[in-house]
């Protein structure tokens, strides 16, 4: 008998089984060996929305839900922030280990040698409609990118993969400057040289060097976004990669999950939460519709931080500095006076519902200069580093096949197809 373990009498049987636990974990598979009769399949777990399910062994990011806790690597990301850069960051998701000085120069040469985009896809961006949705133009023009790097695909060569990686990490930068200056109806730009991640990013959006203030509060944005373990897009990411998919279309799917509303496409809709409320005399009847249930409080409430987001925290603090330096937004004063009436409400407190990453990212994306509707492509672009580790962790286990649920099925019994009175009419 294992050290740990559970056991198990099935009462439709009487039989009695042992399983396995090790890290507070019983394999699901398990649970196949309990039939209730010889022709029986075996026991499923039901678990929608995977809220009890660990699909994977991960060493990269740690979260503790109940104590406001998240490391990447094990360094706590308020020690991260401020200390170390993104591209910093996003080789220590990658490799474990901060880098050296010359592993972070070869590091950023690698990746920034990638940067100049395929001429056909900055076109593919220009044909796009100004008014269009800047995550959909995203998504598209990465997974256009599998058209022009088909040996992306050979994604079982560690050395290939790597090369994806660098790409990636350049091209995302690129493709999201270029996606907000054609929704301002912007010409494309040219990478400057000698700027880090997050300036030459600002750098090609704007058509200028950053203010060092600006370039610092959009790095520490990227950090706060990188990975965040096996959330909706980042289980995208490894459910699609799991076919052995190629990565521009891998994280063209992750783009797709993230840009909904309860997930990164939340920090849009706080903003737009925030200027519906307009003022904060308004707040308390928002918070009233949100009780009545006509509404979600946005950037409110997260599935694993049940005490707080701490990504929130430090964003908050940012929003401060930021405003200090840009001149404060009304939207901030009714966002404070949101999250001060929310906090004292038995509502929120009841369900442990606090603000998370996006309630302040967004007020702070629209102080560096960009609309509402760029806040998740900026999302995505500090996500790329996360969603391509997890998608190269995935690729290392050996444990890992494609990723395939299984259902219970309600549908009707098998039945015969109804005979035709007459012989079908072709339809014109
Ligand atoms: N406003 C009001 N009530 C809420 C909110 C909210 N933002 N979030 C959850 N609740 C309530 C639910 O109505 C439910 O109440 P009930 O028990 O009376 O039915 C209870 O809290 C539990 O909610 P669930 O939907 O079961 O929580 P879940 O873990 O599935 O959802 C989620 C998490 C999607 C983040 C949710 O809190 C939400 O919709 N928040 C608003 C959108 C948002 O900010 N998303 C960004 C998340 S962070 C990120 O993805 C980067």
């Amino acid at each position: 008998m294992p050290d740990e373990s559970l056991s198990i009498t099935d009462n439709r049987t009487g039989k009695q089984y042992e399983l396995a636990v090790s890290d507070g974990t019983i394999r699901a598979i398990e649970l196949r060996q309990i039939k209730a009769s010889e022709d029986d399949f075996g026991l499923m777990a039901y678990d929608p929305s995977f809220l009890n399910t660990a699909s994977c062994r991960s060493t990269i990011t740690y979260i503790d839900g109940d104590k406001g806790i998240l490391r990447y690597r094990g360094y706590p990301i308020e020690q991260l922030v401020g200390e170390h850069s993104h591209l910093e960051v996003a080789y220590l998701l990658l490799y474990g280990e901060l880098p050296n000085e010359a592993e972070f120069r070869q590091w950023s040469d690698d990746i920034r040698k990638h940067i100049e985009l395929p001429p056909a896809v900055l076109q593919l961006i220009r044909s796009f409609p100004p008014g269009g949705f800047p995550m959909a133009m995203l998504a598209t023009a990465v997974a256009s990118l599998s058209n022009f790097y088909p040996e992306g695909r050979s994604v079982l060569d560690p050395q290939v993969r790597l090369l994806q990686i660098h790409r990636l990490l350049a091209q995302v930068t690129a493709l999201s400057a270029q996606v907000f200056r054609r929704l301002q109806g912007l010409p494309p730009t040219q990478p400057a040289r000698g700027l880090s991640y997050a300036g030459t990013f600002l750098q090609m959006a704007f058509d200028q060097v950053p203010e060092p203030v600006v370039e610092k509060a959009m790095d520490a944005l990227l950090i706060l976004h990188a990975d965040h373990e096996q959330n909706c897009s980042t289980s995208a990411m490894r459910g699609v990669g799991s076919s052995q998919c190629d990565p521009y279309l891998t994280t063209a799917a992750a783009i797709g999950a993230l840009s909904g509303p309860l997930h990164g496409g939340a920090n849009e809709a706080v903003i737009r939460m925030l200027e519906g409320i307009g003022s904060k005399d308004r707040v308390p009847g928002h918070v009233q519709r949100v009780k009545e249930g006509e509404l979600r409080l946005m950037g409110f409430g997260h599935r694993i931080y049940k005490n707080y987001d701490p990504r929130a925290k430090i964003i908050k603090q940012l929003a401060h500095e930021v405003f200090e330096v840009t001149g404060s937004d009304p939207l901030l004063d009714v966002a404070l006076e949101l999250e001060r009436i929310a906090l004292q409400d038995d509502y929120f407190i009841s369900r442990k519902l606090y603000p998370n990453v996006d309630f302040y990212s967004g007020l702070i994306y629209q102080a560096l200069g960009f609309p509402p509707s760029m806040s998740t492509v900026l999302f995505a672009l500090a996500r790329t580093a996360g969603w391509l580790t997890q998608w190269e962790e995935l690729a290392r286990d050996r444990e890992q096949k494609i990723a395939r649920p299984r259902q219970i099925y309600e549908g009707p019994p098998v039945r015969d197809v109804p005979v035709r009175k007459s012989s079908p009419v072709a339809p014109s």
